[in-house]
């Protein structure tokens, strides 16, 4: 495992007991509730009877829900401590799903299998080196005519300053990709505020552009590419939460959220 792969991994390992008790509907899910956002229910569909491989799965909430949509589920992960806690979820609500412990780019190795879709959302290209590979390990894990779906930060909402002092839109981050990643010290938890992380981690911007470009040229023909004017978090700290909870900037003036449709 290379260097920042295995501080990623210790970040994430740390953070998911947090994740478990604060900022995700643990408690609605128990109680019959599904955690997929309305623009992947709405535009993934019927789901019922397909095979669905859920990459960065973090705990298995959004995998758990396409089961109990009726998707026959397998979420990936290589979080050790999300793992054991997606199996423990799926065992104690009876809502059957597979769940794999594996850094996604060595599950060729160990998931010899084809899926219906292969799915995958919010806060997860951030943590990936090389999106040629990941397109081609979308691509080797799709049945032909499956499709490969994905619902995601737009890299606008990823540039800008997110301090807790910023007051406008100021540009903080390079948009273009660089092989060479950011280092983040470690810092405030998204999902509970209130929790400081003792590791830092690791990531990279991908634009648009490149994303579309790895999906083609593993094979993949796109279906759409949306764009939307709001984000599932408050990823700046002068956004406005609309009645939908998600946030938005004043006027909508930028894309804050995609999601792709490609078919094999
Ligand atoms: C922001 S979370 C995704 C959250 C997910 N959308 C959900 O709703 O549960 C990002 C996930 O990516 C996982 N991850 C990061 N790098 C990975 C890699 N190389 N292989 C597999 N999982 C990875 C982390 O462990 C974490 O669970």
């Amino acid at each position: 495992m290379d260097k920042y792969l295995k501080k990623n991994k210790k970040h994430w390992d740390e953070v998911t007991p947090v994740h478990e008790k604060s900022g995700y509907d643990v408690k609605g899910f128990k109680a019959g509730g599904c955690t997929l956002k309305p623009i992947e229910v709405e535009e993934m569909g019927n789901v019922k009877g397909k095979s669905l491989l859920h990459l960065q799965c973090h705990f298995g909430l959004d995998t758990l829900s396409w089961a109990r949509r009726g998707a026959k589920a397998t979420g990936v992960d290589f979080s050790d401590k999300a793992i054991e806690l997606a199996q423990k979820l799926s065992q104690e609500t009876g809502v059957k799903a597979n769940f794999i412990c594996s850094d996604i780019y060595e599950l060729p190795k160990i998931l010899n299998k084809k899926f219906d879709i292969v799915f995958t959302s919010y806060g997860v290209l951030c943590w990936l080196k090389d999106l040629n590979k990941w397109a081609e390990i979308i691509n080797r894990f799709l049945k032909p005519g499956g499709y490969f779906y994905i619902a995601e930060q737009h890299p606008f909402a990823n540039i800008f300053n997110n301090e807790p002092g910023a007051k406008k839109l100021e540009v903080t981050v390079p948009y273009f990709h660089n092989p060479e990643p950011l280092e983040w010290a470690p810092g405030n938890d998204y999902a509970d505020p209130t929790f400081a992380s003792t590791c830092g981690t690791y990531e990279w911007m991908h634009p648009i552009g490149e994303i579309v470009d790895a999906l083609i040229g593993a094979g993949l023909k796109i279906e759409f590419l949306h764009e939307f004017p709001f984000v599932c978090y408050k990823a700046m700290p002068f956004m406005i939460q609309d009645k939908d909870g998600n946030w938005r900037l004043k006027g909508d003036p930028l894309p804050l959220t995609f999601s792709i449709k490609a078919t094999k």
